[in-house]
This record gives C-alpha cells, sequence and structure tokens, in this order.
C-alpha cells in the first residue's frame, strides 16, 4: 500500500470507528459486535503504526472510548480507569507472556487469569464503609454520577465489612442472563420495546433517570480491582480476597505461573461460557504483584502488565426447518431460517436472518440444513455457514408442498417428491396450460400468462372449464379486449376437434404424451372404449407397459377425472379417434415360424402378423405365444412342443386372422 492509499484507508477506518464508537456509547444501540469493533480498531492502530505521519490526536486509537452524556452530574476520576489491550490469539498471549519475562521482574512471577465481563464499567467509592457515590466509566478520565441507580442493586454493598477508611473500587455492572430473559419477557406481554442483549439492558437501565426503572432492572455488581485505598496490598489476589472480606460479589480468579497455563484456562472459561450468569466477551490476564506491575508500566493508553484475550462470537449448529419471509416497516422482504432452538451469547434464538435472495443463493441454504449461527452486533442472529456434510438426502425438499400445503410423497419408481394435493393451485396451473399447449390441445392464444389471469379471476379451476367461457367475459379481462377475446373463443371451440390422441395427452396422465396418445388412439375408436379396456388390454397393445397402464386406469378411475370427462362431454369436446384405428389383435404376441406353409411364404406370414400388431421371432423360447408350422418342420417343432407352447397349422391361422 502507497501512502496515498493508506492516508486515504486510515481516514475511512477513524469515521467507521467513530460511527460505531457513537453508536455504542451514545445510543447504546451497537451494530456490530464488539469482536468486530476491536478488530477495526486493531486494523487502524497497525496502518497507524506503519504510516505514522498520519496519526492524529484525534483518532480513536489516541483516545479512550466514550463521552460524558449531559445527563448526570460528571465525575471526576481520582485514579483513571484505563482499558486493556486487546488480543485475539494464543500467539498474542505468549506474546505478552515474553515480554512480561523480558522485564526480568525481581520475585516469582504469578499471573491471575478472569473472565472478562460484559456489562458496564463504574467505580463506587466508600467512605467510612458507607456506599459514598458511585461514577460510570466514561472516557475514563470522567465519567457520570449514577449513585443513585448504583442504590439500587443488591449485590452492591451500602455499608462494607472490614472497610478501609476510604476504597474505590472497581467493577462491572451487569443484568444476568436469566433476569435479561425474564425482563425480555414480560416486555413482550406489556408490548414494550425489547432489551437488545443483556450489555445494553445494563447500560440502559443504569443511565435511567429514575432509580426507580433501575431498580425494576435488576442489575448486579461484580468488581476486579481497587483503584485506591487507604490500606495497602501486595498482590492482585490479596486486593480481591479484601473485597471479598469486604463483602462484593469479586470475580472468580485463578493464579498460574506460566502463561501456557492461563491459555488453556482461558479456553476453559470460553468452553464454559454458558454456564456463568453473565455474558463475558473474554477474559483477562493480568500480572499477580502490584509492585511488579509499576516496573512493568504502561503505554499512553493501556498497561503492559495486563491483557484481555476477546473470545470470537460464538457459533452453534441448528437445523433450518423452515424460511419464512418477513416485511419490514420499509416493505423490504427479509427472509429468515426458522431453526431449532439454541442458545447463542445468552438467549434463546429460534429464527435467524438470511438478509436476503443473494446470500440465501450464495449460500445455498435449503430446508433440512445444518447451519452455523451466530449474532451480528451481538444482537440479530444470523446464518454464517451451511454445514454441507450433514445435509441429508432426501429431505431437501419439502415434506409439505410449498404451493397448497399438502404432503409430498417419493415416486415409487423414481427420485421425484410430488404434491399429492388435488387442488394445488401450482398443479392446476401447470396442468391447466399443458392441456391448452402446443402438443396437446393446440390452443391458440391460450399460453401461461392468460390461463394464469383466468385462473386468478377464477373463471377457469379445471381444463374443462375453458370450454365454458364466453367472449364477453374474456373481453374485460385485463389486457384483453373484444378482438382478442372472439380469437381465443374461436380457438377454444376449434379445439373440440382435435380428437382423441391428442385429447388423451391433454390430461397429462403420468406417461402418457403425444406418442402414447396416438398409440391409444389407434387402437380404440373413442375415449369410451378406452375407459372400459382393462389394464391387460392396455399392454396388450405393445407399446403400453404395465406402469403406464396403471397410471391410465388409476387416472380414469379418479372421481376428478371423471368429472372432468363429464364437463368435457357436456360441452361438446370430440372424444373419437382421429387416427387410423388399427386391428391389433396380435399386439404383444410372438410367433415363429417353421416347415413349409401350404398357401403362404414365411414372408408373407410374417407381414401379416405383424400387420395386426404381432412379432415374429427366429427361435423358440418360453417367451414365444405361437408356432406357425407346416411341412417338414424340424426342431423348432419339438423344442415348442417340449414346452408346451400351442403350435398352429395354416387352418388356425386363417382362423385367428378372419
Ligand atoms: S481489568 C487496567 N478485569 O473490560 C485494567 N476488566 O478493557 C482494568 N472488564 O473496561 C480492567 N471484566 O470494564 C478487568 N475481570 C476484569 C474485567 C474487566 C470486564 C472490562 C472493564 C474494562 C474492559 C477492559
Amino acid at each position: 500500500m502507497d501512502a496515498l492509499e493508506a492516508k486515504a484507508k486510515i481516514e475511512a477506518l477513524k469515521a467507521e470507528v467513530e460511527e460505531h464508537a457513537r453508536r455504542y456509547y451514545d445510543e447504546d444501540a451497537p451494530t456490530i459486535s464488539d469482536f468486530e469493533y476491536d478488530k477495526l480498531i486493531h486494523t487502524l492502530m497497525d496502518l497507524e503504526n506503519e504510516f505514522p505521519q498520519f496519526r492524529t490526536p484525534d483518532s480513536p486509537t489516541q483516545h479512550v472510548g466514550g463521552r460524558v452524556s449531559s445527563m448526570f452530574t460528571p465525575v471526576r476520576h481520582e485514579t483513571p480507569l484505563a482499558s486493556l489491550a486487546d488480543v485475539f490469539s494464543h500467539e498474542e498471549l505468549f506474546a505478552f507472556g515474553d515480554r512480561v519475562a523480558a522485564a526480568e521482574l525481581s520475585g516469582p512471577v504469578q499471573f491471575d487469569v478472569e473472565p472478562k465481563i460484559d456489562g458496564l464499567s463504574i467505580a463506587v467509592e466508600y467512605r467510612g464503609g458507607k456506599f459514598y457515590r458511585g461514577a460510570t466509566r466514561g472516557d475514563g478520565e470522567t465519567g457520570e454520577d449514577v449513585t443513585e441507580n448504583l442504590r439500587t442493586i443488591r449485590s452492591l454493598p451500602k455499608e462494607l465489612k472490614n472497610a478501609p477508611e476510604r476504597v474505590i473500587v472497581r467493577g462491572e455492572v451487569y443484568m444476568a442472563k436469566e433476569t435479561f430473559e425474564a425482563l425480555n419477557r414480560r416486555f413482550e406481554v406489556e408490548g414494550k420495546p425489547l432489551l437488545a442483549n443483556p450489555r445494553n439492558g445494563a447500560a440502559g437501565s443504569l443511565r435511567q433517570k429514575d432509580p426507580k426503572i433501575a431498580a425494576e432492572r435488576q442489575l448486579d455488581l461484580i468488581v476486579y480491582d481497587i483503584l485506591f485505598s487507604t490500606e495497602t496490598y501486595q498482590t492482585d489476589a490479596e486486593t480481591l480476597e479484601a473485597m471479598k472480606a469486604m463483602g462484593f460479589d469479586v470475580v472468580p480468579y485463578k493464579l498460574y505461573d506460566n502463561i501456557r497455563a492461563c491459555v488453556e484456562q482461558i479456553e476453559w472459561i470460553g468452553e464454559h461460557r454458558d454456564a456463568f450468569r453473565y455474558e463475558m466477551d473474554g477474559a483477562v490476564i493480568k500480572l499477580n504483584g502490584l509492585a511488579q506491575r509499576e516496573v512493568m508500566g504502561r503505554t499512553a493508553k493501556v498497561p503492559r502488565w495486563a491483557v484481555a484475550y476477546k473470545y470470537p462470537p460464538e457459533r452453534k449448529p441448528s437445523v433450518v426447518r423452515d424460511i419464512v419471509v418477513q416485511v419490514g416497516r420499509t416493505g423490504v422482504l427479509t427472509p429468515k431460517a426458522v431453526i431449532d432452538p439454541i442458545r447463542l451469547a445468552g438467549t434463546t434464538v429460534s429464527n435467524a436472518t438470511l438478509h436476503n435472495q443473494d446470500y440465501i443463493d450464495k449460500l445455498d441454504i435449503r430446508v433440512g440444513d445444518t447451519v452455523i449461527v451466530q449474532k451480528a452486533g451481538e444482537i440479530i442472529p444470523q446464518v454464517v455457514e451451511v454445514d454441507r456434510t450433514k445435509r441429508p438426502v432426501g429431505t431437501v425438499l419439502p415434506d409439505a408442498c410449498p404451493e397448497c400445503g399438502s404432503p409430498v410423497v417419493r415416486d415409487e419408481d423414481g427420485a421425484a417428491m410430488r404434491c399429492t394435493g388435488a387442488e394445488c393451485p401450482a398443479q392446476r396451473l401447470r396442468n391447466i396450460t399443458h392441456f391448452a399447449s402446443k402438443d396437446a390441445m393446440d390452443i391458440d392464444g391460450l399460453g401461461e400468462a392468460v390461463v394464469e389471469s383466468l385462473v386468478g379471476a377464477g373463471l377457469v379451476r379445471n381444463c374443462a372449464d375453458i370450454y365454458y367461457l364466453d367472449a364477453q367475459t374474456l373481453a374485460q379481462l385485463d389486457r384483453f379486449g373484444v378482438k382478442r377475446a372472439e380469437n381465443l373463443i374461436a380457438a377454444i371451440e376449434a379445439s373440440k376437434q382435435q380428437g382423441l390422441a391428442r385429447l388423451l395427452s391433454a390430461f397429462g396422465i403420468r406417461q402418457v404424451g403425444a406418442k402414447a396418445g396416438k398409440v391409444l388412439a389407434r387402437r380404440f375408436p373413442d375415449l369410451d372404449a378406452l375407459m372400459s379396456a382393462s389394464e391387460e388390454e392396455l399392454v396388450s397393445i405393445g407399446d403400453i407397459g404395465p406402469i403406464t397402464a396403471q397410471y391410465i386406469s388409476d387416472w380414469f378411475a379418479s372421481p376428478q377425472s371423471q368429472h372432468l370427462i363429464r364437463l368435457l362431454r357436456e360441452a361438446g369436446v370430440s372424444f373419437e379417434s382421429r387416427e387410423e384405428v388399427a386391428d391389433t389383435r396380435f399386439a404383444g404376441k410372438t410367433f415363429v415360424l417353421t416347415g413349409t406353409l401350404p398357401s403362404y411364404t414365411r414372408d408373407e406370414a410374417g407381414a401379416i402378423i405383424e400387420r395386426f400388431g404381432g412379432k415374429v421371432s427366429g427361435s423358440v423360447s418360453r417367451k414365444t405365444d405361437y408356432v406357425l408350422a407346416g411341412e417338414a418342420a424340424g426342431s423348432k417343432l419339438t423344442k415348442a412342443q417340449s414346452l408346451g407352447i400351442p403350435i398352429l397349422d395354416e387352418a388356425a391361422f386363417n382362423e385367428m386372422i378372419r
């Protein structure tokens, strides 16, 4: 990156960070997670280190975030409330350990590991053992006096035991996860706006003007540092124990003499985050010896004797049960995944945003998928990843039709999943469009768009309804007019004479298209003859297999089909075959010819058999239906006899073709 680019990038980052800081501190309404925010700051810091000429005093890296609001009386902190350097990796933790080691501190070195509570940092002062005043951290130098609100916190001792003459303690005001959930349940019933997350719940409550409201919010306090005391302490652990003895809730801590053990403890805390009453956004690792801390000193912004390890935002898997669409206030459609409920970053989550269509397409998210969910800005749950390895076979498609809600079943003989709804509007539309299409009834002007408007207007519910339309009604439809309406009516009228083959194909019976329609129409003179044929008869035609025969007879047996046929008949639709009806009496039969016949050559006899739909084969097998035997028949005759196949002489054959 050249200097010019770096300058532009630094300016853009500064503006971005400041905007997020404003949302966080002034509005208590962050839109990105702390993790993301910290990363932005770090990117900015790195760039400023590389190009120090562009570091300005007003950069967010040069002052501790947070501004003092004018709602409360400002309090100048006697001891500033510093913040910590954030680290995001184990390497950075070890680097911290190396820096401490390099300082060659005297005496044994110990580290204290604590959870980093995600609440609101405050300082509380006690004089003569009595709670005197409490203030928010603000910008670290000056905070807001929130004494009255703090007084409502039960875990804040109003009077200390074993109290030093004067003491200022630092801690975190937080809203317990269970309190947050209970409050939100109540707010929901009362129709009040919900708290976004426990941290915002705590911040918003502490900055209420009316202490009664703060009291209702049931906040808690946990402490981790003494900012000032008339007593002296040697170590952090001693400080923590002293605060415990005074009656405070003290942050849980553990001491270690090496960084590796600290890293393990940090990981352990991270894995057990759910079990804590409070939300945490990291773990803190501090040097235990207070004199050693002095030796380590501080940078302009943060102490060198501690770092905060930030956990990446919590991510958990769940299963998408449905994808629903929510219409927002501005009319924007937002797809949401309905997921199996999971506990995530302090709340129970049962749906997660999918943002928009592009996002769904990019991630290829489907119902039934196992997905990874994470909260954006620690507030809005979102699907961030699909676990393809867990994509179930066969359940990607829904078990209910998305159009009509009828059960979906898998075809016995294939992979297709089929809606079983007789009244399914999508099927209806496709059926009618197919009925009118080129290969079927070929009704000019009755394409999908027109069918859609006819169905939409309630004029057509099935294929037969087409024949009950009139030009007058059609002319009133959108984009129609008299001429077009008349043309369509004429095309519909003409289609009545298309004949059986096209009609059969128009019905949309499974596996019965234009070709099968023709085959059937060549065999049966009209629809009634076809309807009274048995499945065996259909199969005997030769080109119709047993499964298709079954589909045909099932279709005609259904009450809906019968209703449709009745309506078509009444409308005057021709059921007659227009094909030359063939005599297929030998359909499906195989003949073997052997020996010499008195009046036919073999070819002549074969031609007759084929004209009647039969087949001629050269050799006898179990599949042979007849052997036509003449003079001097040889081994084929013997074989037919042994297999019990009927043997015909010319006279019997003549009888069959009469
Ligand atoms: S120690 C100078 N310990 O995290 C050291 N801070 O950036 C002072 N926090 O604003 C901080 N839990 O509000 C410390 N166990 C803990 C903490 C903790 C939460 C907050 C604190 C501060 C921020 C550190």
